[in-house]
């Protein structure tokens, strides 16, 4: 594959390939160490991601700062991105045709990131990366090692602001994300922090 990020960039920022480049603001490509080992997909932008183009900078990104801090990571440090680079209307789940329509441009992000080790927030990411047969309650906190790059689907961190009692599991695929990149070499053993 050829491609660069500034082709990315640009044919991204152009893109009409689905009905979401209609309603959008800004695309929200990702963002982040462009050779990051831990790579964060979530779904698509939100409303602040839309008037940003930034991922994860509502609610649910902030919480998911304090989750990366908590083990010792920040921002800068990974690499953060959407299965939809525009924002679907009301937030809606995106359609099959509009996850199909974006892959490409998530492939391209793999492949110039390289990551080691890529955490599908909540059940979006998950069922378009590692089937749709996956159930996010049944399936989380279980690597599934694809193609030499280890996955962890967790719970989106919009799901733990709802829903107090996805927290503790989320908070232990998270120490389990953290034990993996020091067992894979990428990170050093630190201090494991509170969420
Ligand atoms: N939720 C997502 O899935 N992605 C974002 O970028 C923000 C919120
Ligand atoms: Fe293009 Fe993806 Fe935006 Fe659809 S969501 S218009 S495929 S960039």
């Amino acid at each position: 594959m050829t491609t660069s990020w500034p082709t990315l960039t640009e044919a991204v920022g152009a893109c009409e390939k689905c009905r979401l480049c209609q309603t959008r603001k800004h695309v929200v490509l990702g963002e982040g160490d462009p050779r990051a080992a831990l790579m964060f997909i979530g779904e698509g932008p939100g409303q602040q991601e839309d008037e940003t183009g930034r991922p994860f900078v509502g609610a649910a990104g902030q919480l998911l700062d304090r989750m990366l801090a908590a083990i010792g990571l920040t921002r800068a440090q990974v690499y953060i991105c959407n299965i939809v680079k525009c924002r679907p209307p009301q937030n809606r789940v995106p359609e099959p045709d509009e996850r199909a329509a974006c892959m490409d441009y998530l492939r391209q992000q793999v492949a110039l990131v390289r990551p080691k080790v890529i955490v599908c927030l909540g059940s979006t990411p998950t069922r378009a990366l590692l089937g749709d047969d996956m159930r996010i309650t049944r399936d989380r906190g279980v690597w599934q090692l694809r193609k030499g790059v280890w996955f962890m689907p967790t719970f989106h961190p919009a799901a733990l602001l709802r829903d107090q009692d996805k927290k503790r599991p989320a908070w232990e695929d998270f120490k389990a994300i953290r034990a993996k990149l020091v067992e894979l070499g990428v990170y050093e053993e630190k201090s494991i922090g509170k969420v």
